[in-house]
Order: C-alpha cells, then structure tokens, then sequence
C-alpha cells in the first residue's frame, strides 16, 4: 500500500536500544512533540492532555526516581535485572511523561452530567492518541521511542520535582533518542479474526 500516513506510521516502533545522540535541535524536538499532542483529538475538544518533556539530565532524574521507587517493592535479588532496564531508558536523550488533567474530566462531568461515567474513558482515549502522535512523529524524526507505565510509583516524586499541578495524573511514560539497535520481527494476527468489511 502506498499512502503517505501509513508510512510514516510504519516506521514507529518500541526501540529499547537508547542513545543520547538527537537528529534534530532539542527545541525542535520540543516542538515536535507539542505539536503531536496539540493536534490530537480529545472529547468535546477538551484537550485534557499535559505533557512534561524532560531532557538530559532532567530526564535521568525521572529514571532515578523510578528506579528508586522500585528498590522499594523489588525483592533485592531480582533488583540488578530491574536496575539494568531502567538504566537502559535513562540511557535516551530525553523522556516524554503524558499527563491527563483530571480538572478538566470533572469541569466535563458537572457541565455534562449525562456523559459523566464516559468523560474519564475518553480521557484515557484521548491520551492513547497523543501518545500515539508523539510516538509516530518522533519515529518520522529518526528518533527511537518506546511506551512504559511506571505510574503510580513514580508519581509524587514528579510532581514534587517538577512542581506540578495535584490535578495531573500520570499516565504513560516515553523515553526517546538515538536508534541504537534494530527492530524485532513484528507478527500480525490474521486479517480475517480482526475486520468484517461489508459491501
Ligand atoms: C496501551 C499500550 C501499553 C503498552 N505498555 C508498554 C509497557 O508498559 N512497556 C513496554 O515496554 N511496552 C509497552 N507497550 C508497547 C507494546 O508492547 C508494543 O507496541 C507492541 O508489542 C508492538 O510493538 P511495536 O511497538 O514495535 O510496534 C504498550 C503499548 C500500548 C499500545
């Protein structure tokens, strides 16, 4: 298939293999990523999406503080292997942390009260997307990404290190940087057991 979006879809992978080395200026970077997440959809437009872009050593800090939060619950023999993978996101240029402002769910809920149970739903949604649009365009920048949910543990410490509003709530995780190692082969399960194309 030759489409334009597809393939610039394609090339997004999980890249675990992180180096710190950027094909693009940061600042560019930067807008990249705000640009992903200002043209992702969220219900109603509500653009309940927050993201923290963390570079260099601001980024180590966010995998420190994981890897921290971790020693606390791993048991300590199994916490070298745990120690190693972390290092390995700490290992990027940088890290993206996807936050969902729950101010702006329950602003929806009271002006909206019929849709109440569906405003925190569509937030999740919302955020899946720009996770996605971040992920993709990085990838269409030479830039190698993957998606982690250390969330809850990290959480307070984030929000106290970076000082940021009671009201985010972390979400998703994405470190990026140099593509330092191929992809894995990817398998697909048979067209036939996920579409119903009627015509
Ligand atoms: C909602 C969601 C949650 C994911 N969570 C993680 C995760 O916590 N850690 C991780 O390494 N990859 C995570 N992934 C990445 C998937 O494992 C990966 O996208 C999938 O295996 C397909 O590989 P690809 O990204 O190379 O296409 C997640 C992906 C999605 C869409």
């Amino acid at each position: 298939m030759s489409n334009a979006y597809i393939n610039a879809i394609k090339s997004r992978r999980s890249q675990y293999a992180l180096g710190k080395e950027l094909p693009l200026p940061q600042q560019e970077v930067t807008a990249l990523i705000q640009e992903a997440i200002k043209l992702s959809p969220s219900s109603f437009n509500s653009q309940s999406s927050r993201a923290v872009i963390l570079f260099g050593s601001q980024s180590d800090q966010f995998w420190s503080i994981v890897k921290e939060e971790l020693r606390k619950i791993v048991p300590a023999e199994a916490f070298a292997a745990t120690g190693t993978k972390i290092d390995g996101f700490a290992a990027g240029a940088g890290t993206v942390l996807f936050y969902e402002d729950q101010n702006v769910i329950a602003e929806l809920q009271k002006q909206f009260a019929a849709y109440a149970d569906n405003f925190p739903v569509w937030s999740e949604q919302a955020s899946g997307i720009a996770q996605f649009s971040v992920w993709s365009a990085l990838a269409n920048a030479g830039i190698g990404a993957s998606l982690q949910h250390y969330n809850p543990l990290p959480d307070a410490a984030a929000a106290s290190e970076w000082n940021l509003p009671a009201s985010w709530k972390l979400r998703a995780q994405m470190p990026f940087g140099a593509n330092k190692g191929g992809f894995g082969e990817k398998s697909f399960i048979d067209d036939a057991q996920r579409f119903r194309v009627f015509a």
